[in-house]
């Protein structure tokens, strides 16, 4: 069968039917010494094949101490990116480059530096779903998981940007109870289209569900939930609780890993307002699969590069919130 692929910059010849790409992607990680990383809302065969699975957080702490000559990123391009800053001397490999980020993309380089220069006085925080560039700009990086410590690293009579997103950086305002911080209007198109109405009809049939959300969820989502957190707290939070039926407002993904985890519980995924469209699912995240991760390990292609001078400045936001947690 021929196989076209695009986005990889090349064209690729022959995949046989019969090729089990699965027992190829390990055999070539073993002959490379490369190493999977993916996050929870990858696809269920894709985080099935990698080495380590995790939220932002931890896949950026776990390429700061790898060692080795390749990273196959099974991600968005701005986890990539960070995992090719912490780890220069290792080759990151994105399986398509067209993984970006639409929260990354509402944070554009000239009118975000804008923004920042008319507020110098102002300590700039972002989450790490930005473009280097962003985080060239930036006093210290932020995940769901740590933004709270991040945010409170900072002394409270210093005024604070937060950037990009509006939803976790309002949530972010109120936790901290931080009234000097200016928030960026930036979103999620999956975490921003979470409907409230049908998690309330949701929670009508199952009553006893615990309603879990992402902190990029609107804030009246947030409001009705029993618990928010990033994608590896609301797992944890799903492990520890004793309910057994949760409602999950977060990408769809993240159910791979809860049942894995715990299959005898019931995870319901939250839906979007259109009814008709799987918008609970990150389009990005969805495009990895097992044959553009076995051509990108095998042709070593496409490489996620960032120029050295960028990553130097860039590294050193990222570097600052990962002393903090
Ligand atoms: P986490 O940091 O919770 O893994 O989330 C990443 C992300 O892209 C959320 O949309
Ligand atoms: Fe970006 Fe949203 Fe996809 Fe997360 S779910 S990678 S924030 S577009």
């Amino acid at each position: 069968m021929n196989s076209t692929v695009e986005t990889l910059g090349y064209v690729d010849a022959e995949i046989p039917e019969t090729l089990n790409l699965a027992v190829e992607i390990a055999r070539l990680k073993e002959q490379k010494q490369a190493v999977i990383m993916a996050h929870y809302y990858q696809p269920a065969e894709v985080q099935a094949i990698a080495d380590f699975v995790g939220d932002s957080l931890a896949l950026s702490q776990q390429a700061a101490r790898l060692d080795r000559p390749i990273i196959l990123f099974a991600g968005v391009r701005f986890m990539a990116e960070t995992a090719k800053i912490l780890a220069p001397s290792s080759k990151v490999l994105l399986p398509d480059l067209n993984a970006g980020c639409s929260l990354a993309d509402s944070c554009g380089y000239d009118a975000f530096k804008q923004f920042v220069s008319q507020h110098p006085d102002h300590k700039v925080v972002t989450y790490v779903n930005t473009t280097a560039e962003i985080k060239s700009l930036s006093y210290i990086c932020c995940t769901s998981s740590n933004a709270v410590q991040v945010v409170d690293s900072i002394p409270a009579h210093e005024p604070v940007i937060f950037a990009p997103d509006r939803n976790l950086g309002s949530y972010i305002k109120r936790l901290t109870n931080r009234q000097n911080m200016l928030v960026w209007d930036g979103a999620c198109h999956v975490h921003d289209q979470f409907s409230v109405q049908r998690i309330l009809e949701l929670k009508q049939q199952h009553p006893q569900a615990k309603i879990i959300a992402h902190p990029e969820c609107k804030q009246p989502v947030l409001l009705l939930a029993d618990f928010v957190g990033s994608t590896a707290q609301l797992l944890a939070y799903t492990q520890q609780q004793q309910a057994t039926d949760f409602i999950v407002a977060t990408e769809a993904g993240i159910l791979t890993e809860m049942m894995r985890a715990n299959p005898s519980k019931n995870y319901i995924p939250a839906p979007p307002d259109d009814s008709t469209c799987a918008c609970n699912e990150c389009s990005y995240m969805k495009l990895t699969t097992l044959k553009k991760m076995y051509l990108s390990l095998k042709y070593e292609l496409p490489e996620v590069e960032v120029e050295p001078d960028l990553a130097r400045l860039a590294r050193v936001p990222i570097e600052r919130m990962l002393s903090v947690v």
